[in-house]
């Protein structure tokens, strides 16, 4: 195990009856809120009001910057950031998913200073304060709201791209898992597939062979993840699974599994993140196309990785005596059919891309793999990823 520093001052109030926390929650930080939400969900489910009841409660002035789009835009957050800066607002409030959580991280990072906020995003500037933030998270998915990335597409040059900060850590998130019955099968399927990938970038990735203690933590979020999504699909009230979609979401990507694993790689989301920007696909629809083909891309050099995973979680992958090469196969085949069963796409193909589209894409990847120094990945590289994206 390598040494490592974990850190995660995001504080959870995880359960039913929750959201009237907000309030307090907010009050704590700062007296002038500003509320980010996406398009129509919270307004419909009477979230909205249940938030801004506690805030008006807790005498948090309010000023609203919903509209938020799935795979979030740089043009959307710099409107709020504008809103920001002309109403001293000293507090922002973010209702949603991980887009309406990285708008309002971004905002809360580019409201303080003078230049353009996507120079964060493009390595050319780094966060020195960002404003407080609190979450009311309303997807199991992306992880935000317990970590410090964000993810934002630039509408002009069509890149999207990640950047992390310490100082972008929510203060506090209230994970009700109740206010994600309404999330739609589509979406419910698409956060596990995203919570899945999250582990599965380390899991491959990790440097240091010897990490039994994150390995066993790994695979057993991965195992939670399928079972829980399964759950929900079949019943979307069913609490508990509910719940255990939200948990193993969230500590997909807090921090912790990436301790002690040494330097680690975010492959499956370079790519990704280009297959959303290009085609504006939702996150996790995309990942489901990039998993299968980039873990066959791996299992070439690393079938053994790929194996002890599926023996833990996939004992039907396991038969006695079968190689590394036969175990990772099998493995492989069985998470790509699982992403078929909960209709997440597999293939280029599903989702109309065409394969003369490769070289587009793989320009656009490589410009990201640029930003997060992932410079064993080519163009030729990525092509060859994709063309086993099928
Ligand atoms: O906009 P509304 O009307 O709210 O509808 C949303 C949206 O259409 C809907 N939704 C959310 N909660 C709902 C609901 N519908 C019914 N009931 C509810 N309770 O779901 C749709 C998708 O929402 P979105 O926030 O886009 O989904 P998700 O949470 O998957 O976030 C995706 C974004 O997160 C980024 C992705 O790249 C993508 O842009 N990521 C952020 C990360 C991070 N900050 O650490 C890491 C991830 O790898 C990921 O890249
Ligand atoms: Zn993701």
């Amino acid at each position: 195990m390598q040494n490592f520093v974990f850190y995660n001052p995001t504080k959870i109030l995880f359960g039913r009856n929750t959201i009237s926390s907000i309030g307090p929650e907010t009050a704590a930080w700062g007296s002038h809120a500003l509320l980010v939400y996406g398009k129509s969900s919270i307004k419909q489910s009477g979230l909205y009001e249940q938030v801004t009841s506690s805030l008006q409660a807790a005498e948090v002035e309010i000023t609203d910057h919903g509209g938020v789009f799935s795979n979030p835009l740089l043009s959307h957050v710099q409107t709020g950031i504008e809103k920001v800066k002309q109403n001293d607002i000293d507090v922002i409030v973010a209702v949603g998913g991980g887009s309406v959580i990285d708008s309002a991280k971004a905002i809360s990072a580019g409201a303080l200073v003078e230049h353009d906020v996507w120079k964060f995003f493009s390595g050319k500037k780094s966060i020195k304060k960002t404003l407080p933030l609190t979450t009311v998270l309303t997807l199991a998915a992306a992880g935000s709201e317990m970590n410090s990335g964000m993810v934002i597409t630039n509408d002009s040059t069509r890149e999207k791209f990640g950047f992390g900060h310490q100082m972008l850590h929510p203060k506090t998130s209230i994970l009700d898992p109740e206010i994600t019955y309404t999330v739609p099968p589509d979406y419910t399927a698409y956060g596990a597939v995203d919570a899945i990938a999250h582990v599965l970038e380390f899991y491959m990735t990790a440097s240091d062979p010897e990490t039994p203690v994150q390995d066993r933590i790994m695979e057993g979020l991965i195992e939670n993840a399928i079972t829980a999504c399964n759950r929900c699909l079949e019943n979307p009230t069913d609490y508990n699974g509910r719940a255990n979609l939200m948990w193993t979401s969230t500590l997909a990507l807090n921090g912790l599994t990436a301790a002690g694993l040494g330097r680690v790689g975010f492959p499956m989301h370079m790519i990704e993140h280009s297959l959303s920007a290009l085609y504006d696909i939702p996150h996790g629809a995309g990942l489901s196309i990039v998993i299968p083909g980039w873990l066959k891309w791996f299992s070439k050099t690393h079938p053994a990785r790929i194996a002890s995973l599926g023996k833990r979680i996939f004992p039907s992958a396991d038969i006695e005596e079968d190689s590394d090469e036969l175990v990772a196969t099998r493995t492989i085949t069985i998470l790509h059919n699982w992403f078929g069963r909960v209709n997440s796409p597999t293939s280029l193909e599903e989702v109309d891309i065409p394969q003369s589209d490769i070289p587009r894409i793989a320009e656009n990847a490589l410009a990201l793999a640029k930003v997060w120094r992932l410079t064993n990945y080519t163009a030729e590289t990525i092509e060859e990823i994709l063309h086993l994206c099928r």
